[in-house]
């Protein structure tokens, strides 16, 4: 019986009407909305096309830096504050985008052709949002406007990686190699800059990377306009239709600890809908939330399948019904509308409407069956890994420093480097969860495999630092076993990854991806070192 990760993941409740106050997981420290909040009731639901954001073009070639023999596809992408509408009824919303989208346009290559971003900080001088000054990294001396873009999922070299402590002011850009030496993947950028991370990307610096490669190739999946990224987050609106982050009372600092809201935006729009004839789609959906785990089903109760994960194509592919997607994890979904014409079906996340389907009222030829496999998966030997690593991931009410902190490993981001994995060689992380909150782990640089979760004995563990199990080992989800980059560690359990540390030395970072967990500590550095 596979095993649900939904059973962990503690929903913020829907809040409709007044809304005032989403739930969050530390009552204690919850988000509070000191500004009246957009009333959803009264916006008309799927009266907005759903945008598609544009494929950029790269602007000729250029040198690798340092590499001067070795020329690349060349793109400038600036970042900037633009205005949009984000429904049909509201007034523009004040956004930051890269080239006056957002998400950005869609960087699009294939394996093996490797590419040069210039990505340029053109944004204004002043941020739109609550900055918590005693931050780490976010303190009064540093600029309030500052952005470092970084590929999810990217395998990067170091100095192309947007290391956190990269970041860069208006006016300023930095050049980036992404080599592309990896399989056909959806992959996403967005900035990652210390300290502001969850408000730049609240504010709109997100957008889609896709890889190709023969294998995907050959499997003659839907393309062209038949496949569809949907970039899906959470938001919440003023009644200006302003972006809306609300701020915590706490007399230490506006920072709060997760935001959930109850506006739902899919490439941008607020509710939008999509015309669909009656054939298969491929839709790469993303969750580019800050906090929100998603759990994701059509409207009819219609079964769709998943091709794919973070990292690629999966072994096979997987019926479902619901889709469970931790912020920053990808899937790869065809959804079959034959024997659906004039139907019009709803994409939810829990109660929340997210998307319409339109079926045309059309004829369209039978298509094939999905193919029965996809791309071969091979398990990497849990006797290959040279080391296991105990990782904590920690919560800390420590009302003296700070109300809550997140921790990886009980260390803070400018703490010694102690995860220091040796190239080429394999590791097992078991996160140990301590916490109340599942966090969604993501590495850099690497792609690893999911082993297995288990509960363990929490108190033994924190006070004693005794590690006993209890219960049953789980295995993954089956759409756990491709490719990943992007885990959920669920409260109270230890989850187990492999990962092959390759590509490149250097520093690197691993995190929760809940974005205000990240900006407070649950980041930390790491190296991968030369193996002697
Ligand atoms: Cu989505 Cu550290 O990244
Ligand atoms: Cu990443
Ligand atoms: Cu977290």
């Amino acid at each position: 019986m596979a095993f649900s990760r939904r059973l962990f993941l503690k929903q913020t409740a829907a809040v409709a009407g007044a809304l005032a106050m989403p739930k969050t997981n530390h009552t204690a420290h919850s988000q509070t909305t000191a500004r009246p909040v957009l009333d959803l009731k009264g916006v008309a639901a799927f009266v907005d096309p759903l945008p598609i954001p544009p494929v950029a073009q790269s602007s000729g070639t250029k040198p690798v830096p340092g590499r001067a023999s070795l020329h690349m596809p060349y793109y400038r992408i600036a970042m900037r504050q633009f205005q949009t509408k984000v429904h049909r009824d509201l007034q523009s919303t004040r956004l930051w985008g890269f080239e006056g989208g957002s998400p950005g346009p869609t960087l699009e290559t294939r394996s093996g052709q490797g590419m040069l971003v210039e990505w340029a900080n053109d944004l204004p001088q002043a941020h739109f949002l609550p900055i918590d000054h005693g931050i780490h990294g976010a303190e009064k001396d540093k600029p309030d406007v500052r952005a470092v873009v970084h590929l999810h999922g990217g395998k990067v070299g170091p100095e192309s990686d947007g290391y956190p402590e990269d970041w860069y002011t208006p006016g300023k850009s930095a050049t980036y190699f992404y080599p592309n030496e990896q399989d056909a993947a959806m992959l996403w950028y967005h900035d990652h800059t210390l300290g502001i991370n969850r408000l730049n990307v609240f504010a709109g610096l997100f957008g889609v990377y896709l890889i190709r490669d023969k294998v995907e190739e050959a499997l003659d999946l839907p393309r062209g306009r038949y496949e569809i990224p949907l970039v899906i987050c959470d938001r919440m609106f003023d009644k200006d239709a302003q972006l809306y982050y609300p701020v915590s009372e706490d007399p230490h600092g506006v920072w709060i600890s997760e935001f959930a809201g109850d506006a739902f935006l899919v490439n941008g729009k607020l509710l939008p809908y999509l015309e669909v004839e009656p054939r298969k789609y491929r839709f790469r959906v993303l969750n580019a939330s800050n906090s929100r785990f998603f759990d994701l089903k059509l409207s009819n109760g219609q079964e769709f399948h998943q091709i794919g994960s973070d990292q690629g194509l999966l072994p096979a592919p997987v019926p479902l019904k619901d889709l469970q997607l931790a912020p920053a994890e990808r899937a790869d979904l065809i959804v079959d509308f034959a024997g659906r014409a004039g139907e019009q079906i709803i994409l939810k996340n829990e109660s929340f409407q997210v998307l319409q389907f339109r079926v045309a009222k059309l004829a369209v030829a039978p298509e094939k069956p999905l193919p029965a496999t996809l791309r071969s998966v091979a398990r990497i030997a849990e006797s290959s890994a040279i080391r296991t690593r105990e990782l904590a991931l920690v919560e800390v009410d420590d009302q003296i420093a700070r109300p809550m902190q997140m921790l990886l490993n009980n260390a803070r981001w400018h703490d010694p480097i102690t995860e220091k994995p040796l190239l080429d060689s394999v590791e097992i992380w078991s996160l140990i969860n301590t916490s109340d909150d599942s966090h969604p782990i993501h590495l850099h640089l690497v792609k690893f495999q999911v082993l297995d979760r288990r509960n363990f004995e929490r108190f033994a563990y924190t006070s004693k630092g005794v590690l006993r199990y209890l219960g049953p080992v789980t295995p993954p989800d089956p759409n756990e076993m491709g490719w990943k980059d992007t885990v959920t560690a669920p409260a109270g359990m230890v989850t187990r990854i492999i990962v092959r540390f390759e590509g490149f030395t250097g520093r690197y970072v691993w995190h929760c991806h809940i974005l205000e967990h990240e900006d407070n500590e649950m980041m930390r550095p790491y190296d991968v070192v030369p193996a002697k």
